[in-house]
């Protein structure tokens, strides 16, 4: 099959989160089973061109008023898939980030620049000829790409089908009534049949209403968007839509998430070297200033926002550093938390050390290092991090939600214990939860045998991928 990804970021190209590493892994585990994926994304002005020799593609014009649009067609490095990047410097050539200022507000023509996106995605699948390519499958990905079947609709196009993953149903694009008639699309379309979403329009709703199937990234996620809890506003219509919503759980790419390879740890270890995860854990104390010591290590590696629920672990926390556990954060993103937890680390100096940064390369170390990854969201469409933590012999600390309830064991029946699970989000369950780490941490043998259960699990996108193709052929069929 031909399949076109539509989205907004590409591990390593641009990533802001885990939508990035589904993006950049997905694609070529579709290629290696003999489809044909090609790659539609803004070439931001923060994407290195050198590394992926641009050649100059059609010319797509002004048609809306916003800026000359035309492709650029490269390859990700070590990848086959064929990257279109809309090339249109009035829209993407900014200093901040692929939807943020660099005062950390949206870029107030958000809705323009996301509306070509899609509006690109849907001609590019409509008119074959200008790439020489028609694809059967169009694959778009959250809000920024949600309006693609909604040209399609519009134009009254049945093919391509359009399959539609929410990653984040938090995230609903949603831009106020006066922006909509920019969109070129239909006054009928802005109804509640349609994208009109509480008097504004929501991009992510167009998704929904119009795509051909819908997926989220986890099983447990599916289920958890059909209630009002954590429906964001959208359960009703969602439950309405259940027969073509399915949850399919993200792999991990462990070429560039495996202990045993990994260049940017200090030492490589695997489930039958064990003990060599002891001399990152070393260095990464070292590099974090952190007192000698020999006590249990707990690690965080996230965007700071509301939806990780960390704010919890700053209340829960103090009782077990007083104990002697000490703690790395590697996050950035809310003011808010960034300087709670900056605080924190002056508080605690030795014992906590916080970075306020996004750094890819630190990540691996930390996932290396520490003995605990922590992960209390409130909500979790899947999470990676928890997913990396296991193949690092990291026992992750989750509460039950999403994809961390569909990925980490704790008294589950019939499975190994792999980490530690709580159930609410308040500080108790998560403080009876880091106690049990503490207290397990004491017996090592046992310790140890969680770990090597950990290591053992396989979360491979090739799993993931066969649904992903399965989904894709029921669908190509339908009229
Ligand atoms: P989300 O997409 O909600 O942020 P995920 O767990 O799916 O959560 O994915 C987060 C991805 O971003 C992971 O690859 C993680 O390692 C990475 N990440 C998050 N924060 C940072 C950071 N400050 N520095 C480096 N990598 C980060
Ligand atoms: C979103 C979710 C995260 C998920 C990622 C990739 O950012 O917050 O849970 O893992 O998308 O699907």
């Amino acid at each position: 099959m031909k399949i076109l990804f539509t989205a907004s970021e590409v591990y390593p190209l641009i990533k802001t989160g885990g939508l990035a590493d589904v993006v950049g892994s997905l694609p070529n585990v579709l290629a290696e089973e003999g489809h044909e994926v090609r790659l539609l994304l803004p070439l931001y002005s923060g994407i290195n061109v050198e590394e992926i020799h641009l050649n100059a593609g059609p010319v797509l014009g002004n048609p809306f008023g916003f800026g000359q649009m035309r492709l650029q067609v490269g390859h990700i490095p070590n990848s086959t898939v064929t990257l279109l990047l809309l090339d249109c410097p009035d829209l993407f050539s900014r200093d901040g980030g692929p939807y943020l200022q660099l005062d950390g507000s949206d870029y107030p023509d958000n809705h323009r620049r996301f509306a070509m996106l899609a509006w690109t995605g849907a001609v590019l699948s409509t008119y074959g000829n200008l790439i020489d390519w028609q694809p059967d499958i169009v694959h778009a990905h959250d809000w920024q790409t949600g309006l693609v079947p909604a040209y399609l609709k519009s134009w009254r196009q049945r093919v391509p089908k359009v399959v539609f993953t929410i990653h984040n149903l938090q995230y609903t694009g949603f831009f106020e009534a006066a922006l909509y008639s920019e969109l070129g699309l239909g006054e009928d379309m802005y109804d509640p049949e349609g994208l009109e979403y509480y008097g504004g329009f929501s991009m992510l709703k167009a998704g929904i209403q119009y795509s051909d199937a819908i997926t989220t990234v986890s099983p447990t996620y599916t289920q958890e968007i059909q209630t009002e809890a954590y429906g964001c506003g959208f359960d009703g219509l969602l439950r309405s839509q259940q027969n073509k919503l399915t949850g399919i759980l993200n792999g991990v790419d462990y070429d560039v998430w495996n202990p045993d390879t990994d260049p940017f740890i200090v030492a490589n270890y695997n489930v039958h070297k064990l003990d060599d995860k002891q001399v990152n854990k070393h260095a990464l104390r070292e590099r974090c200033r952190l007192e000698p010591h020999n006590g249990l290590l707990f690690g965080i590696v996230s965007r700071l926002t509301t939806q990780k629920g960390l704010d919890l672990v700053l209340e829960a926390m103090p009782q077990f550093i007083d104990q002697g556990a000490q703690m790395v954060l590697l996050g950035s993103g809310d003011k808010s938390l960034e300087e709670a937890f900056l605080q924190f680390g002056q508080q605690y100096a030795g014992q906590v050390s916080i970075y306020i940064d996004y750094d890819e390369v630190f990540a691996h170390l930390i996932q290396a290092g520490v003995d605990c990854l922590l992960i209390p969201s409130r909500f979790e469409p899947c999470g990676l991090t928890q997913l990396f933590a296991l193949k690092y012999g990291t026992l992750p600390i989750v509460r039950h939600t999403g994809g961390l309830a569909d990925s980490v064991w704790e008294n589950k029946e019939n499975l190994p214990q792999t980490g530690f699970v709580f159930d609410q989000s308040v500080v108790e369950d998560l403080s009876e939860a880091l106690s049990r780490a503490l207290i397990l941490y004491q017996d090592r043998e046992s310790w140890r045998q969680i770990q090597q259960n950990a290591m053992r699990q396989d979360f491979t996108w090739e799993k993931a991928g066969k649904n992903y193709i399965q989904l894709y052929q029921s669908i190509a069929n339908e009229r």
